[in-house]
């Protein structure tokens, strides 16, 4: 199986992206879960991720918290989309599991230290401020990332916090900044993707219909979630964003894309948190990421409820 990290501030989406890997032992295996300042304060997401864990049956699933406010500015969080404790919709109880003794980002490094070059996949679900800390405390872990794949920016979607900015990257471009220029292989679900990647009422029911926990929480999660895009955006159902990381590690052909640059805004007010991706190649340069712009959305919302029936 595969290595990874999971990097998260759970959300809704975020959670069933931890399902989704946790559910699938013999593609992945989950090394740790980070928690980082987000859409909602780094108590409730390291809380949050703990009690995702205990949903999937796995209180053995190390969670540490680490950053709890972006590099260089004031914590934006999205308690609009996502409810008051960030995971709002299902009533799941408070963990018992522990959250792990030590920071984050300590943990990211010594456990990229510990292992072979390119070996380790980073899974990026919420700003960046973990991974990009991680990096400049030391940079020679960057050898050991197999591969970050990771959820944030858009293209033609443009942004769903300011006009021009996805949330992830606009809560802390400094870190987006660092990570993009890192040197290692990225690969990014973009808005572009996600909003693809809809809950649609029958897919919901699906999920429902599981008849388990896991099941009837996912969709109680979705339930939820939705209510947001529906009213703001008119959607179909909640995009279900995070997801697409992890289903990407499973089946990556279910997505396409262009290996193209990628750069951060940080500096203009406007626009600030922009990803500024080179889709159609008008500029010399260096390629720095495999953007993707589209998803086999049956066939994602098909694996993700046969390895869902798995927990
Ligand atoms: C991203 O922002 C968060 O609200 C979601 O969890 C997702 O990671 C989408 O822009
Ligand atoms: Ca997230």
């Amino acid at each position: 199986p595969r290595k990874i990290i999971i990097d998260t501030d759970p959300g809704q989406d975020d959670a069933v992206a931890i399902l989704l890997a946790l559910a699938s032992p013999e593609d992945i295996e989950v090394l740790g879960i980070t928690a980082v300042a987000g859409n909602v304060p780094l108590a409730l997401t390291e809380t949050n991720a703990r009690k995702v864990c205990e949903l999937a049956g796995r209180p053995d699933v190390k969670v540490f918290a680490g950053c709890d406010r972006p590099l260089a500015h004031t914590l934006v969080t999205a308690e609009h989309v996502h409810g008051k404790t960030g995971l709002d919709g299902p009533d799941l109880p408070a963990p018992v599991m522990p959250l792990q003794d030590g920071h984050g980002v300590d943990f990211i490094v010594d456990t990229l230290r510990a292992e072979a070059p390119g070996s380790v996949t980073l899974c990026p679900l919420g700003p960046l401020t973990n991974i990009a800390t991680a990096f400049q405390r030391a940079p020679d872990i960057v050898e050991k990332v197999q591969e970050i794949v990771l959820m944030g920016g858009a293209y033609f979607e443009v942004g769903n916090i300011t006009p021009a900015a996805e949330f992830n990257i606009y809560v802390d471009p400094e870190a987006a900044e660092i990570v993009f220029r890192a040197g290692a292989p990225i690969v990014v679900m973009p808005l572009d993707v996600t909003h693809k990647a809809l809950v649609t009422t029958p897919r919901n029911e699906a999920f429902r219909a599981l008849g388990t926990p896991v099941g009837v929480a996912v969709a109680q999660m979705t339930d939820f979630f939705e209510r947001f895009d529906k009213e703001k955006y008119g959607s179909e159902g909640a995009p279900l964003h995070d997801p697409c990381v992890t289903a990407y590690l499973l089946r990556p052909e279910l997505f396409t894309g262009r290996h193209i640059n990628v750069e951060i805004e940080t500096g203009s007010k406007l626009t600030r948190g922009m990803t500024v991706a080179d889709w159609w190649g008008v500029t010399d340069r260096a390629t720095n990421a495999t953007f993707m712009g589209d998803i086999d959305a049956d066939g994602f919302f098909a694996l993700l409820t046969e390895r869902l029936a798995r927990l």
